[in-house]
């Protein structure tokens, strides 16, 4: 089904399975700037350039699940840090709920079983003329369901898992896909208005707290051991110069 758009049918969500997308994201970001309504859901069979953090690209050959959740509510921007950690709770959630491993999540944005990455999120945002409120967030969602046909890439095979033992057929993704979409709408919600009960669980579901990183921003690196995660889900870590918040960037487990 390349071209072709299926729509299913949801009482709060509009969901559209694509056969092929660029990528979900930018499909719904440039949907959103086109007068498309919150709740609008893109999911791909696969994605051809699919997109991760820090400018990186995500595998998305078909069998994975690769989902995108336009959010169109008022946002205000201090809400906009915890979007990524409370879909990082949903989706966890969702994903043991239908029976898949036990699964931890890696400061801040991917989610991990058995040691190897499973889930990446990528949130992104449209910026509108009121600087206290986003236009639009688009959260994407991209899952390594099961072991892919020929496995995975060279370069990712060593940190690249799968989320679930069992094959995943047709009816379980779509059953997967609504169990997400429900639960990141009710704790999006409680994001925006402010409510950060969430944050304990995004701690310990933690695979971070108690292992050495190295913790990685544009022109700097250092050595650190991660204490904690504060309220405002910020990396606590202890360094020879003492303790330090990591707000952005990436910490990398030292072996
Ligand atoms: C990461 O690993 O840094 C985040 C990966 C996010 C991948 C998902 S797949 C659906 C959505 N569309 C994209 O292009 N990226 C996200």
């Amino acid at each position: 089904m390349n071209g072709e758009i299926k729509k299913i049918r949801h009482k709060k969500f509009e969901i559209e399975i694509h056969g092929e997308l660029t990528s979900t994201n930018d499909y719904l970001k440039n949907a959103a700037l086109c007068g498309a309504a919150d709740r609008l859901c893109a999911v791909a069979i696969r994605q051809t350039h699919g997109k991760g953090r820090l400018g990186r690209s995500f595998f998305s050959p078909e069998g994975g699940l690769y989902m995108s959740l336009l959010i169109k509510r008022k946002i205000p921007v201090s809400a906009a840090n915890f979007l990524t950690p409370t879909a990082a709770v949903a989706v966890a959630n969702a994903l043991e709920a239908k029976n898949s491993k036990k699964i931890g999540i890696k400061w801040v944005n991917d989610l991990y079983a058995d040691g190897k990455k499973v889930c990446g999120i990528l949130t992104e945002s449209g910026i509108s003329k009121n600087p206290e409120f986003l236009d639009f967030a688009v959260v994407g969602i991209g899952i390594n369901l099961n072991r892919p046909e020929g496995g995975f890439p060279e370069d990712i095979r060593e940190r690249a898992g799968v989320a679930f033992e069992e094959k995943i057929g047709e009816e379980q993704k779509t059953e997967l896909i609504f169990e997400i979409l429900e639960r990141l709408d009710k704790l999006t919600d409680k994001a925006i208005t402010g409510d950060r009960g969430f944050v304990r669980e995004y701690r310990e579901r933690s695979v971070l707290i108690g292992r050495e990183v190295e913790i990685v921003l544009p022109g700097e690196a250092y050595r650190a051991k991660v204490v904690g995660i504060d309220g405002d889900c910020a990396l606590t870590v202890r360094t020879s110069d003492g303790e330090k918040k990591v707000f952005a960037g990436e910490a990398k487990v030292v072996m």
